[in-house]
């Protein structure tokens, strides 16, 4: 499979290293210094773009990715407030998308066991519950794409809270928040490849679930893996099919 790398990252580098290990071809690494290229008429040469970027960069370089039929996985987060906009675009177009906060396999199985949790604790009186992420100081977006995929998901079985509310470490809020409202907790600090925590406390215990990534090796993986799904396909997809979940 030819791909294009759009953004030649932390994330980049290493979808490059896992692509090429699984017999594939880069064809072109797209960076704030080449971005000329993503217009250019070789681009279609492309089977599949796999884009890493950043939050403010994700939604053009997706647009042109579809407009020159090139099917897009999608990595930046810090985007999905204009995701019906790109949803509508891509079907504009007939073009293929796969979008996914967290493209790792542990990650994704994670997403399944907090919404069971939530539906175990939906009854349970006496408990409140809060997330936590943490992530290098470079990350743009707070809290992660991968912390908000939580607190929908646990929406959807808690019915005791229904919006979720930003919390940046050393930077204290004065805000009360009601009960309806999921504190998440961000901390940055150096390394940290990614760390979500779901915690249900109350006067006497507390229960806790945990996904820590080690390194940066399973987002990658489960990109090409992504891209490797998306070939040849039209359509907008998530790791909820690629994983069969
Ligand atoms: N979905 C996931 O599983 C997952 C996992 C890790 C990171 N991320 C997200 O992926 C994005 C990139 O993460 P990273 O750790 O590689 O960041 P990074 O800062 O190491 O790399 C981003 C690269 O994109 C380049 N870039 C910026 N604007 C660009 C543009 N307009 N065109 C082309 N290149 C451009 C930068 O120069 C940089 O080299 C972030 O949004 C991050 O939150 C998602």
């Amino acid at each position: 499979m030819n791909i294009a790398l759009i953004g030649y990252g932390k994330m980049g580098r290493e979808i490059e290293q896992i692509a090429l290990e699984r017999g594939h071809t880069i064809l072109f690494k797209i960076d704030v210094d080449n971005k000329d290229v993503l217009t250019a008429e070789e681009f279609k040469q492309v089977d599949v773009a796999i884009e890493f970027t950043s939050p403010h960069s994700a939604v053009d370089n997706v647009k042109v990715c579809l407009a020159a039929g090139v099917p897009v996985v999608i990595g930046s987060t810090g985007w999905y407030n204009q995701l019906p906009e790109v949803k509508k675009y891509c079907e504009e177009h007939t073009g293929g998308m796969f979008y996914a906060s967290n493209f790792s396999l542990g990650v994704n199985l994670f997403f399944e066991l907090n919404k069971k949790l939530a539906q175990l604790m939906a009854n349970a009186e006496g408990y409140e519950v809060g997330m936590l992420e943490v992530h290098h100081t470079q990350k743009v977006d707070a809290p992660s794409g991968t912390a908000i995929t939580l607190a929908e998901g646990l929406f959807e079985n808690y019915p005791r809270k229904t919006k979720w509310v930003s919390q940046v470490a050393d930077q204290p809020t004065e805000e009360l928040l009601g009960e309806e409202v999921l504190p998440i907790l961000s901390l940055r600090k150096d390394p940290a490849p990614g760390t979500h925590m779901v915690e249900y406390r109350s006067a006497s215990d507390r229960i806790v679930i945990t996904h820590e990534a080690f390194n940066r090796r399973g987002f990658a993986t489960g990109a090409v893996l992504a891209a490797e799904y998306l070939q040849g396909k039209k359509g907008i997809y998530t790791m909820a099919d690629l994983l069969k979940l």
